[in-house]
């Protein structure tokens, strides 16, 4: 076993935390205010090579591993979780996704713009009536010959309305269950797609989050990923990897809480001494560190097995699940630490703990990742 990081991951890491520092830390707070979609900070981390880590470069990707990406997801994150959440829908929903099932000529199309950021893209699989029983898609994509004709509503799609490219999870025969349900790729301008309401959200309020709205629109057959019936296979598939990317948006949470709250503890004093210096405090910073650690290597064993393509849906549902538990934990205590000011945006703590609370809903929730890991146990 090794637990050292090669010079190549420690760059990475290096990089992300320098431009989140310069280029994310300067407007957040601002942005979580006015609930403001970070537009050139996005365009930067495309130009950096962060919104397609993985994919080949024969696609315009960075070509990296897993590891990478879980490092650099959490040095973003410690800054601004709704920038990370756009990074990690591109990279591990859309680009992976579109890389390892789509065809040569989607791959042409839409991955090679799609790993430069120069468009992003947006996942599609939850419904007003469907969101942790994904398999009850109310969404139909009848079968036309040619094409599809999609009808149906989406919900809570992040990206929503700065994607240029949606994947979209739709029902093709009922009979056939989730056998029957197809993933397809759908273009913003594509007639009788109609981008609903923004969400007004407790945290990651920079996110775009939006419901869609789909009318006759007609997705030519070229745009189906995988085979005929393959569509809940390849959102399951796609989402054990997508578990990965937010396990690390909330370790990036609860690090940059606690990086945050360890150096306020040394600067504020109380009773004649810094409050650093009290072991209520300390002990406080010793559980943060030791469950943060705990998620971190959580994280990193996912990242592993997939880097060495090994099975890891059951180890991604518990990064996921404990990262993200961890993520609560720590950002509440943190703010405990700050004391009043830690009631205040300028801290960002605050922040902090209203963008954990997230992780523990999207990409399934963490009954739903109790479910994955139990069947998993069972099997
Ligand atoms: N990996 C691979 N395949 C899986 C899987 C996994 N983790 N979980 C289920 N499957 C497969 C099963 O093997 C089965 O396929 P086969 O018939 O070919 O074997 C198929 O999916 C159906 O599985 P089940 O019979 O177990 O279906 P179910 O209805 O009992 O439960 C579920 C499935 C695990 C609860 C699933 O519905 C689920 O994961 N729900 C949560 C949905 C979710 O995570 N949504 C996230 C939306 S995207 C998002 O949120 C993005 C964002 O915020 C940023
Ligand atoms: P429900 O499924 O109604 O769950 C309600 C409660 O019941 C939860 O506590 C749940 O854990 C529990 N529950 C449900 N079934 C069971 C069970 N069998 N056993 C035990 N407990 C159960 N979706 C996308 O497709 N794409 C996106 O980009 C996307 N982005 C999102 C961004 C935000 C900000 C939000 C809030 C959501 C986003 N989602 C997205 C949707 C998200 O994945 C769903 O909200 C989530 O899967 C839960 O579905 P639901 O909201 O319908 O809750």
């Amino acid at each position: 076993m090794n637990f050292e990081l090669t010079e190549e991951h420690l760059a990475v890491q290096a990089a992300a935390r320098e431009f989140a520092q310069s280029e994310l830390l300067p407007g957040v707070i601002d942005r979580d205010e006015q609930q403001k979609f970070p537009t050139e900070q996005i365009k930067k981390m495309g130009e950096l090579g962060f919104m397609g880590m993985m994919v080949d470069p024969k696609y315009n990707g960075g070509g990296m591993d897993t590891i990478s990406y879980v490092l650099a997801m959490e040095e973003i994150s410690k800054i601004d979780a709704s920038a990370s959440v756009c990074m990690s829908v591109n990279n591990s929903l859309v680009c992976w996704g579109l890389e390892k099932y789509g065809t040569e000529e989607q791959k042409e199309k839409y991955l090679k713009r799609l790993a430069t950021g120069e468009i992003i893209g947006a996942f599609c699989l939850s419904e007003p009536e469907a969101g942790s029983d994904a398999t009850s898609q109310r969404t139909t994509a009848e079968d036309k010959g040619d094409y599809y004709l999609l009808n149906g509503t989406k919900n809570w799609i992040t990206n929503g309305k700065s994607a240029s490219i949606y994947i979209v999870i739709a029902q093709t025969n009922p009979e056939k269950k989730h056998k029957g349900i197809n993933a397809l790729i759908v273009e913003r301008d594509m007639e009788g797609f109609v981008v609903g309401k923004k969400e007004d959200k407790l945290g990651i309020r920079g996110s775009d989050t939006h419901s869609l709205m789909f009318t006759d629109v007609k997705v030519p057959k070229e745009n189906r990923i995988g085979e005929d019936g393959f569509g809940f296979n390849f959102a399951m598939n796609t989402l054990n990897g997508g578990r990965i990317g937010i396990a690390s948006q909330a370790l990036g949470i609860a690090s940059g809480s606690y990086e945050l709250a360890l150096k306020y503890s040394k600067e504020r004093k109380a009773f004649g001494k810094e409050i650093s210096k009290h072991q209520a405090i300390q002990f406080k910073l010793a559980d943060m560190a030791t469950k943060i650690d705990a998620a971190r290597l959580l994280c990193l064993k996912a990242a592993y097995l997939k880097d060495q393509k090994r099975d890891f849906g059951k180890e991604s549902a518990m990064a996921k699940l404990f990262a993200s538990k961890t993520a609560m934990d720590v950002s509440i205590e943190a703010v405990q630490v700050h004391g009043g000011y830690g009631y205040v945006k300028e801290y960002h703590v605050e922040r902090l703990m209203r963008d954990a609370k997230i992780t523990q809903i999207y990409e399934g929730t963490s009954e739903i990742q109790k479910i994955v890991i139990s069947r998993e146990l069972l099997k």
